[in-house]
């Protein structure tokens, strides 16, 4: 406490954490001061005391606080390429396994002023027409009662329809009105309904419950990764079996698998699906968080800051690493228990990798081929064959290889990345954009993901798209945020300085 103000800010950033999973932390910290400062001018307060006081015992005034805290930004048709995922396979799937009377409940929890929810909406009525509100419940909530407000009114500005250009849509379900505001029609906006609920609350209401798909977009951000963890694991209790939680493509996936909800791939989009227990066990199948059973990769797992430097050898943290019987240079004995001449995996794996540099490819080659039965290094070891076949200029066995990486695991960024280069040196661009926005959805600070995406679409001529990856990348590099991925194989590196130049140079010339 200081003389002047009886309470620190801390106690504000731990009650707006601890309850609504908001933080406030460094740079933010300064809006939260602000934010605490206008609200006890609104209240006619002179202590921070005083306010702290009524928001700790008035779940009203806390809410209330918490309306001034939110960032609501969003339009409609944000990133519509979930939407087409909601529309197929999503939608299709959840209908073949419905029965007549149920309708599929589709919930945008951190909906904001109601764009998400209304495009929800809208898609549903453009391939369902008038069945839709007997298919379909759309449901939005939000912390925010002052964003519920307005998308319960469904009157919006121009800015709110920034997004993907929905001339015909546009005309279909809404009324110019007067100064420029756009008003939604009754047949959309009757489609959907609103609740007030704060996604830390224990008890979901009957509304939300029995969910079958949750738009979860652009609201985990600002939630540390135990919140987020919290919030999925509450999101999952609610929904049917065989329903999605949808991501947007900026939240990155610190959590593979979360008790039932595991984490599923289509078109190129990742989701997390609550898979049904007792279905798995009735096929004989695995439960799907059982999926790939080697561990994922530990090279995978720690990204760095700073240094755009490829590092010349990551680590290995396998609590026992695999051992092969390894004599004489030769890589003939099986892998099996430790002897006094046994060498381990990871040994060999870095053997190989010094191989593979010195270009003794053959050697190279054989060790990896002798790597792919250890389940520590079969993801890398088919990455390195990968490679190897690359350089040969065998491309499609060498994507065949990089594919199976992706079977041991299916967020190895580094075989994302070599599939879309891979792609790329063929000139197929939309393969390449693919895997480049796979590698994203991994790690979005991923800068190789964002660098390798403006140039694919500028070979397609897409200039827009490759100046929005341009500007994304040049966001990342100048706020030193770009994550290198523990790359080992990947052949392209930059010194930070020189992408910057390159970048701004490319954005110079795009706009110019
Ligand atoms: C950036 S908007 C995203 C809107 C929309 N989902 C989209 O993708 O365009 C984030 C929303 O999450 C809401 N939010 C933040 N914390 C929340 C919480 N604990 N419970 C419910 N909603 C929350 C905010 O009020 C805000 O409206």
């Amino acid at each position: 406490m200081t003389g002047k103000q009886p309470l620190d800010l801390q106690h504000f950033k731990d009650l707006v954490h601890e309850r609504a999973g908001l933080t406030f932390d460094n740079t933010r910290e300064e809006i939260l001061r602000q934010k605490v400062a206008e609200v006890m001018c609104q209240k006619g307060l002179r202590s921070r005391t005083e306010l702290f006081t009524s928001l700790l015992h008035d779940e009203g005034a806390f809410l209330d606080f918490v309306n001034h805290l939110t960032i609501n930004e969003t339009y409609f048709f944000r990133e519509p390429q979930y939407l087409d995922l909601m529309m197929s396979p999503l939608v299709p799937e959840l209908l073949a396994r419905q029965k007549d009377d149920e309708k599929i409940k589709i919930i945008s929890a951190g909906c904001s002023s109601g764009e998400e929810p209304y495009s929800i909406a809208m898609s549903l009525m453009e391939t369902y027409g008038d069945d839709t509100s007997r298919m379909f419940s759309v449901i939005g909530f939000d912390i925010n009662s002052m964003a519920l407000a307005k998308a319960a009114e469904g009157i919006y500005g121009k800015l709110s329809f920034r997004g993907r250009d929905e001339e015909a849509i546009r005309a279909r379900y809404f009324d110019q009105g007067r100064y420029g505001l756009i008003k939604l029609k009754p047949v959309i906006k009757d489609l959907v309904r609103f609740t007030r609920f704060n996604l830390l609350s224990d008890e979901y209401p009957e509304l939300i419950r029995g969910a079958d798909i949750i738009f979860y977009r652009n609201v985990s951000i600002y939630f540390n990764s135990s919140v987020q963890r919290k919030i999925l694991t509450g999101l999952a209790a609610i929904m049917n079996y065989g329903g999605a939680v949808v991501f947007s493509s900026s939240e990155t996936f610190s959590h593979k698998d979360i008790g039932l909800l595991s984490l599923v791939e289509a078109k190129g989009l990742f989701y997390y699906r609550k898979s049904d227990p007792a279905e798995h066990k009735k096929d004989g199948l695995e439960a799907p968080s059982a999926k790939g059973a080697a561990p994922p990769s530990p090279l995978l797992r720690q990204p760095r800051r700073g240094a755009l430097k490829k590092p010349m050898k990551a680590k290995t943290h396998h609590a026992s690493p695999c051992v092969v019987a390894a004599q004489a240079g030769s890589v003939k004995g099986g892998i099996g228990t430790p002897s006094a001449q046994s060498q381990t995996t990871d040994d060999l794996f870095w053997e190989a990798v010094a191989c593979f540099r010195k270009k003794e490819q053959d050697r190279a080659m054989l060790l990896a081929e002798k790597l792919k039965d250890c389940p520590c290094h079969r993801g890398k070891a088919y990455l390195l064959c990968g490679c190897i076949l690359m350089n040969g200029k065998r491309p499609r066995e060498a994507e065949e290889q990089f594919r199976k990486a992706l079977d041991v695991d299916e967020l190895d960024i580094e075989a994302h990345l070599l599939l879309g280069l891979s792609a790329r040196n063929s000139g197929e661009n939309d393969r390449a954009i693919t895997s480049f926005n796979k590698a994203m959805y991994v790690q979005h600070s991923c800068w190789m993901a964002h660098y390798f995406l403006a140039e694919s679409y500028l070979a397609k001529g897409n200039a827009k798209k490759a100046r929005g990856y341009y500007d994304s990348l040049l966001k990342i590099l100048e706020n030193e945020l770009a994550d290198e991925p523990p790359l080992v194989f990947f052949p392209i590196s930059f010194k930070r300085e020189d992408l910057l130049h390159l970048c701004r140079r490319k954005l110079a010339v795009i706009q110019g």
